[in-house]
């Protein structure tokens, strides 16, 4: 094969070339989308029939026209499709039609937002959206922040800066020359019990062990129960433990539910520690009207992680961390003379690289850029509002049915219910089968979790598509499902 026209250059043939297989993949994509369901039903031994294949490197290329035939068969038919209404499984939504766009713009000039010199325009516009959402969140001119790749890496970067601040500032201990101080196995992080399992990573990661993480109880509403974690920050520090961090969930991962910052941010700043707060869902209710009221408090916090990629219905990977204190980036610059210059700043030239976990890192403030402009204030606050009213009439829908159990009342946008029925002992069997059968059977992915060792199921309605009538009819096959299981999953 030749090494004619591989690359998209000024040359007529290699943009014909660019604009052929551009148009015949967005073409392939597009006819995938026959009906509305989210999944082709396949099983996972079918799928692996479906790609096994001997080698996936041939000894001599196949050429485009039949790797596309092979990924037309093969792949396509069998994504997800996480646009379809009928997808409402997890914190991963469908992807917003100019954030499409805006990746074949990433993808076509590969910007690495480490350094200015790779990055020149990008760079910039990532500064003013960081600038822009510093507003957005309440953050006055001294804060800054930087993209990531979700939000488990905002968590895990809000983590590590709140350690090193702590050891720095109170421990008077400086962990980034000499790692971490002697007493580190006494350092404690307080999150819900029901934050995210990026807590715990983090704390491994950063050498703390999971032993550093203290569970903190929810209330029936599933936020954290502040007289409980008064009393466990008591105790530890009888026990001669030091807590160092507070990292609130605002839009826990199952519910949706806000922990109470205010309240919670009072408690950090008497024992001197760092207040975090996991925005990475709730932070797209900031974009309504309506609701934005929910999560004001987050301004209160020192550091914020925000997730395009959940609520804000952009793709994977768009996630921001916010510091209320930008200069608290300090300690992960490290200066390299062949990247990122300590005269380049005085220069005029930022290098990006300087406040990331990450080195090579990809333009994704283009689609928050590209996404806010276009539809502008008004149509987000539309967006949110949708998905946050669909989960309440879901919610009184199954309120109002004696055949289900809900957990809670939704603060944002998901749903967490269980069919109990008329038979409570079988409804965790119910449950799990009728799920399996709602992906294999009628090609509709919802979630399921456990509440108090009970299986339940859940609607997470990012998808601003879905309508009332969607739900009714879910709710109806939901319950058929249950009322008339086949013998096995098989039938
Ligand atoms: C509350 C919360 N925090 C953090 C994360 C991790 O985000 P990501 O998957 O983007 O790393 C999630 C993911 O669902 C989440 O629900």
């Amino acid at each position: 094969m030749s090494n004619d026209n591989i690359l998209l250059t000024h040359i007529p043939e290699s943009k014909e070339k660019y604009l052929t297989m551009m148009s015949e993949t967005v073409k392939a994509v597009s006819d995938v989308f026959t009906d509305d369901s989210a999944y082709s039903g396949t099983t996972p031994w079918d799928l692996h029939e479906v790609v096994h294949q001997d080698s996936i490197l041939p000894e001599e290329g196949l050429g485009w026209e039949e790797t596309l035939s092979k990924i037309k068969e093969q792949i396509l038919p069998y994504l997800l499709r996480t646009s379809s209404s009928d997808y409402m499984a997890h914190l991963h939504g469908p992807s917003l039609l100019e954030t499409l766009a805006g990746e074949v713009i990433i993808s076509a000039f590969n910007q690495s937002m480490d350094s200015w010199d790779q990055s020149p325009v990008a760079t910039e516009v990532e500064l003013e959206v960081i600038r822009h959402l510093c507003r957005l969140y309440g953050y006055n001119k001294s804060a800054d922040g930087v993209f990531t790749s979700g939000g488990s890496q905002s968590n895990q970067t809000a983590i590590t800066l709140a350690r090193d601040w702590f050891c720095n500032r109170i421990l008077k201990h400086d962990v980034q020359k000499k790692g971490l101080p002697d007493n580190f196995k006494k350092l404690r992080m307080y999150v819900s019990e029901i934050s995210h399992f990026s807590m715990e990573q983090s704390a491994h990661l950063l050498g703390l062990g999971y032993e550093s993480v203290v569970h903190v109880p929810v209330d029936s509403k599933k936020r954290m129960d502040i007289a409980a974690l008064r009393q466990l920050i008591k105790d530890d520090k009888e026990k001669g433990n030091i807590p160092f961090l507070i990292a609130a969930t605002a839009g826990t991962t199952d519910y949706g539910s806000i922990d109470p910052i205010k309240e919670l941010v009072k408690i950090g700043i008497a024992d001197n520690m760092w207040i975090h707060a996991d925005a990475a869902y709730g932070s797209g209710v900031v974009m309504s009207d309506k609701y934005r009221e929910r999560i004001k408090d987050l301004s209160l916090c020192d550091s914020i992680t925000v997730d395009f990629h959940k609520m804000f219905l952009m793709p994977i990977s768009c996630s921001v961390v916010l510091l209320k204190k930008g200069s608290d980036f300090d300690v992960l610059t490290f200066h390299a003379n062949y990247l990122n210059r300590i005269e380049d700043e005085a220069d005029g030239y930022t290098n990006l690289v300087n406040k990331s976990l990450q080195t090579t890192r990809r333009f994704d403030a283009l689609k928050v850029w590209l996404s806010f402009q276009m539809r502008g204030q008004d149509g987000w606050n539309k967006l949110i509002n949708t998905s946050m009213e669909n989960a309440q009439y879901l919610y009184s829908l199954l309120v109002n049915d004696k055949s289900f159990q809900v957990v809670t009342e939704p603060e944002i946008s998901s749903v967490v219910f269980r069919y109990v029925g008329e038979d409570p002992e079988r409804a965790d069997e119910i449950n799990r089968r009728v799920r399996r059968l709602l992906m294999h059977k009628h090609g509709v992915v919802i979630g399921q979790t456990t509440d108090e060792d009970n299986i339940y199921l859940k609607f997470t309605l990012l998808n601003p598509l879905i309508t009332h009538k969607k739900l009714d009819d879910l709710v109806t096959l939901i319950k058929f499902l249950a009322e008339n299981l086949p013998e096995s999953d098989e039938e």
